[in-house]
């Protein structure tokens, strides 16, 4: 089969499958979506143009999309987070990929702009960098909808939508309970972690941690430091995330003071410059800053690249400044998602889910299109529901049923004590 395609390597492609496989094994909801679609064809004639982390749960999704009719084409929503080996896999399933490992901006734009020319009906984004790019430099392109799957992409389809110039509907698939009570917790929680060991390979047991933002992702990353033994410090601007973070045992502190004590520091606010040069002025030889937000504006790299007098990459994926003073401080994946940057990315059992809610929303919204307008609708409750309760299922739980009687005291307001 030819598909235009620009990836690294096609030679590689044996590992994707692999890695395709063996992620897919442990996504049972999108597989059991995936059956269905076969049968019912709910994409049939719809094409689809993904803006994503070029992932193995990424190909899953990809597949169950063309298993229910769609034609589907890949761009890379992270120049850092690709696994060439995947997107060989999927080029050789015959989905046109355009994704690299480290590909500069201009590709990376390039890329979007090989997948919207491929006429998308419906976009999914991560990011909602094609979002703005069908806004900002092709907004004559007819779209019928689109999907966006995390927390900053979808605060600006908001901004888009207040500003009145959103000019198709979004579902914000982030905002299910299914994706980010558990993506964004348990799987952003481990993942950068994991980001950080294998960069550096520390020991988490007995440093200090501090986390900037606490809501899903710092929630899951604080606690996941905690459990390894960590000394948690939560930096937040949120008074009622702050007491939250101080209820649950972690010290909250401003980013002033959280500079001075820390030896590691993990953003994840979906803010900029949220640590800068007056906080690196005060941080110990040897911390480790690493960011899991969606863009690589929390740490402002820029002041610490001028205050640095050498730097040099140490290991791989781990960058150390040099300052005049002696000290070394030191970056995670470029300040890049440093859980795509430096490890794999959220781990399959979680993506299940949340590529089940993508699965689902891309059918709900061509049933739908004809209703909706050029807003940002969330999934329906009923389905949210429907996946949590698909994998609770297959995590071998069992859910428990009101009974008449307590349908009924539920529903009353006449029985007391
Ligand atoms: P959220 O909106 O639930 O939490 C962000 C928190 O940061 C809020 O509590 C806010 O008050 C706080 N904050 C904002 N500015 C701050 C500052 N200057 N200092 C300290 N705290 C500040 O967002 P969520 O879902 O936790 O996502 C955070 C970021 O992570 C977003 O950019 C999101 O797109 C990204 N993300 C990354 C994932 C990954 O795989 N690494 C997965 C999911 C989301």
């Amino acid at each position: 089969m030819t598909v235009d395609f620009d990836i690294a390597d096609r030679d590689i492609a044996d590992l994707g499958h692999r890695r395709i496989e063996w992620a897919g094994r442990r996504m049972p909801v999108l597989a059991a979506i995936r059956e269905r679609f076969e049968k019912e064809q709910p994409l049939a004639g719809i094409r689809v143009g993904a803006c994503m982390h070029v992932t193995s749960e990424t190909g899953n999704l990809m597949l169950t999309l063309r298993a229910g009719g769609a034609e589907v084409a890949l761009c890379a929503s992270n120049p850092l987070s690709t696994q060439d080996d995947v997107a060989a896999a999927l080029v050789d399933e015959g989905i046109p990929v355009f994704a690299v490992r480290g590909e500069d901006a201009a590709t990376f734009y390039r890329h979007i702009h090989a997948v919207l020319d491929t006429r998308p009906d419906i976009v999914f984004d991560d990011g909602a960098d094609t979002t703005t790019v069908l806004h900002k430099e092709r907004a004559n392109q007819p779209i019928m909808g689109g999907l966006e799957e995390t927390t900053t992409g979808v605060l600006r389809l908001r901004a888009m939508a207040a500003d009145g110039v959103l000019r198709y509907p979004v579902i914000a698939v982030n905002d299910s309970d299914t994706k980010h009570l558990f993506d964004n917790r348990h799987g952003t929680g481990q993942s950068s972690l994991d980001g950080i060991l294998r960069a550096a390979n520390i020991l988490f047991a007995g440093r200090t941690v501090v986390v900037a933002g606490y809501g899903d992702c710092g929630w899951g990353i604080a606690q996941r430091a905690a459990g390894l033994g960590a000394h948690t410090v939560v930096v937040e601007i949120d008074p009622i995330r702050a007491v939250a973070a101080a209820m649950n045992g972690h010290r909250v502190l401003t980013a002033a003071d959280a500079a001075k004590v820390g030896d590691v520091f993990i953003t994840a606010t979906g803010n900029i410059h949220v640590f800068r040069a007056e906080h690196f002025h005060d941080m110990k030889d040897g911390a480790i800053l690493a960011n899991a937000g969606h863009f690589d504006v929390e740490i402002d790299l820029a002041a610490l690249s001028g205050m640095a007098v050498a730097t040099r990459e140490i290991r791989n994926n781990l960058q150390e400044y040099t300052l005049p003073d002696g000290r070394r401080l030191l970056v995670v994946a470029e300040g890049r998602l440093v859980n795509l940057g430096a490890a794999e990315g959220h781990p399959a059992d979680v993506m299940d889910m949340s590529f089940a809610d993508q699965a689902l929303a891309a059918e709900w919204l061509v049933q739908n299109q004809q209703q909706l307008e050029s807003q940002v609708y969330v999934l329906p409750t009923e389905l949210d529901r429907e996946v949590a309760r698909l994998k609770l299922v297959a995590m071998g739980g069992g859910l428990e049923e009101l009974t008449a009687e307590q349908r009924r005291y539920l529903a009353s307001w006449q029985e007391g004590t």
